[in-house]
């Protein structure tokens, strides 16, 4: 294979066509003593290749293929879809999205294209195909990145009638779609398949995002999803016509809730992510999203953007300190990602980036922080060479993540705003993270059996086939955890009547007969058998024992004496109903028992301050160490002695860690 890329990609988005020539050639001299291997180009250039609707023009991208060919770098080649050209939404207005308020937006900004114009489809597709036609035989051209960032939704006429077809498609009939939706409720029966329109502000918006009709909104939701996804495999098709070797990816957005990430990973040869935490990001809540996105193919992912320095479009956009942001690149690696890659390479004079960090700034210079920050790295991701590439990670714990969930809980109206599905999801991982026991987030269809201990947070929504495996995880043998807002509703958000939590109540043990929703002000609190006591908040599920022993009980309100946390014995497995949300040293106690029972374990075995991850070969295991944290922390034990790969020196009884440091160790297994 001509186009296997082995080396870390290091490198990042290069726009050159923003500046001279001879600041190209400046350029290249100044990449070079930072080691930097890859540029991601063409991400924003559709209106430079194609002037007119007949005229296509490739001179400039030429002459930047071919002076980074010279230059051997490794070549991520974007298609340029996501900012149409002003002329396309001149003469065909469709191509620009009408958002959910119903507005038809004008030329301008970017990723604003409608995914069911057939003129974007039809010029989208022809462009990915022209360039796969003149460029794809490039053997630098290593990967393909088609578009850039796709998101947002469109509400426009012509995403009115896909949708429709879209719904044809799904449900055959009109009476399948009025069951599904519930439409007897206010009266919304349809009998024709053109009186359906879309879910906007005009129509089923409610307050908050939240619509009348959660059923038509998440078909909404699916349909969009699959309307880009299709916009997607449309360039990608258009490409392997010519490029049978590059891989072709599209850069995703972590938590981003807009589409089933999941989905498009079948349609991508290799996962890329763009990780932009703010100042106040915690550090567990990235490496979460890197294991989501390393879940998502079950495989080591590119990271396709992260700032060397500075954001632009945060509300407070802080220095990157000192080491951190090559602490934040291991931490990337350390989670599965085989590239490096920064947005940008070269600072914008103009627009709205131009306070973006990049790797030269605009004093257009080599001597700066930020720089040599960037070759440090640079020079040690050089030294590791191919050794980390393709490595896995293992992992015995499984958080059930998935979007149609994400969507469905946030359109609930009731019990409780604050019912949000990600930070739902990161309290549970956070217990995992903060002791290094490696996590995988996973599907609701995975293979369940690789895990002995599985998580699914507020499983609101139990889809076909998903009680059923769950099932017959625990009844081989597997742990599960649920909790709280789950078994609630099926597929079309309608509920499984006869009592929560619907299909996970026989494994559970329990039916939850009420839901009681906290105010931020308002708080319970659950005693437990072993005598702790710990507080609880946002809902609280009034329940009671069909089988389950119960673990805790609440403190105090009407409902003291009640169950609120319970373990079930069931096959050969167990399952744990956590009915309110713990705080802090009620999770902490309670998963401490269930990781116990599980036999997961943690990374470094006697617990430590430090992020600890694995990545493994056939033949080696990589540690990799992080401190995150304000102070100087000791390695455990299982680095000791061991030869610290990014400084070649061995690591002493007394080596430590400071803030922002890291170390890789290679164990021979
Ligand atoms: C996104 C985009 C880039 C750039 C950066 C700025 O990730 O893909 O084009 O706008 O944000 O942070
Ligand atoms: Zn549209």
């Amino acid at each position: 294979m001509e186009k296997k890329i082995n080396r870390i990609l290091y490198g990042g988005d290069y726009n050159p066509n923003q500046w001279s020539r001879e600041i190209w050639q400046e350029d290249m001299r100044i990449f070079r003593d930072a080691h930097i291997n890859s540029a991601t180009i063409n991400v924003f250039s559709w209106a430079k290749l194609q002037p007119s609707e007949e005229t296509y023009d490739f001179s400039e991208l030429d002459e930047i293929v071919e002076m980074l060919s010279r230059e051997n770098y490794d070549i991520v080649l974007a298609t340029s879809t996501g900012a149409v050209p002003a002329w396309m939404a001149k003469k065909y207005p469709e191509v620009e999205r009408t958002d959910y308020e119903g507005r038809h937006h004008k030329f301008g900004q970017r990723h604003n294209a409608c995914p069911n114009s057939p003129v974007f489809q039809k010029y989208s597709a022809a462009l990915a195909g022209k360039l796969a036609e003149r460029y794809g035989s490039n053997p630098h051209i290593k990967c393909w990145h088609i578009n850039n960032e796709y998101g947002g939704e469109c509400y426009c006429e012509n995403c009115e009638k896909a949708f429709r077809i879209w719904l044809r498609k799904k449900y055959g009939t009109l009476e399948a779609v009025n069951q599904a939706w519930n439409t007897e409720f206010w009266g919304h029966t349809f009998y024709d398949w053109e009186e359906i329109v879309v879910p906007n502000d005009l129509s089923e918006g409610l307050w908050d995002g939240r619509t009348a009709f959660a059923g038509i909104s998440i078909d909404y939701k699916r349909f969009n999803s699959d309307s880009m996804l299709e916009n997607y495999k449309l360039e990608r098709d258009a490409i392997r016509r010519y490029d049978r070797e590059a891989v072709i990816t599209t850069n995703l957005m972590g938590t981003y809730k807009g589409l089933d990430y999941f989905k498009w990973a079948k349609e991508m040869d290799v996962i890329s992510w763009d990780n932009y935490p703010a100042y106040d990001t915690q550090p567990g809540f990235t490496a979460m999203q890197h294991d989501l996105m390393r879940g998502l193919k079950d495989a080591p992912f590119m990271l396709m953007e992260q700032t060397p320095s500075q954001q632009n479009w945060q509300k407070y956009n802080s220095l990157k300190r000192p080491g951190q942001m090559r602490a934040q690149s291991y931490q990337t690696i350390a989670h599965g990602a085989d590239t490096i890659q920064f947005f940008q390479l070269r600072r914008s004079v103009g627009a709205c980036e131009k306070f973006h960090g990049a790797v030269i700034s605009h004093a257009g210079t080599e001597n700066t922080r930020v720089f040599r920050e960037v070759q440090q790295l640079g020079s040690e991701l050089e030294n590791l060479g191919d050794t980390l590439l393709g490595s896995r990670i293992q992992a015995e714990v499984g958080i059930v993540f998935d979007w149609d969930n994400y969507w469905a809980l946030e359109y609930t109206s009731g019990p409780s705003v604050d019912l949000t599905y990600v930070n739902q999801i990161y309290t549970y991982y956070k217990y995992f993270y903060d002791r290094n026991i490696p996590v995988s987030m996973i599907p609701f269809d995975a293979d369940f059996r690789k895990y002995k201990l599985i998580v699914a947070p507020v499983l609101y929504m139990v889809k076909e086939g998903m009680a059923e495996a769950l099932e017959q995880f625990v009844k081989e043998g597997g742990i599960l955890v649920i909790t709280y807002m789950s078994g609630i509703v099926n597929q079309s958000d309608n509920v499984y009547t006869g009592g929560y939590p619907g299909p996970l109540r026989k494994m559970a043990g329990v039916w939850v007969e009420e839901i009681d929703a906290l105010a931020p002000e308002q708080s319970n609190s659950v005693a437990f058998e072993d005598g702790t006591t710990a507080g609880c908040n946002l809902v609280c599920d009034l329940m009671h024992l069909e089988g389950a022993k119960s673990l805790g009980k609440y403190a105090e309100d009407f409902y003291a004496g009640m169950p609120a946390v319970t373990e079930n014995s069931y096959g050969n497995g167990m399952v744990y109903y956590i009915g309110t949300c713990l705080e802090e040293k009620g999770k902490d106690k309670l998963f401490a028992d269930i990781c116990k029972k599980a036999q997961v374990k943690e990374l470094a075995g006697e617990g430590s301050d430090l992020e600890i991850t694995c990545r493994e070969t056939e033949s080696h295991r990589f540690y990799f160490a992080l401190n995150f944290g304000k102070k100087e922390r000791k390695l455990p034990k299982l680095f000791r002695g061991q030869k610290d790969l990014l400084t070649g020196s061995v690591l002493t009884e007394n080596a430590v860690l400071r803030k922002f440091g890291v170390c890789i160790v290679q164990i021979e297994k």
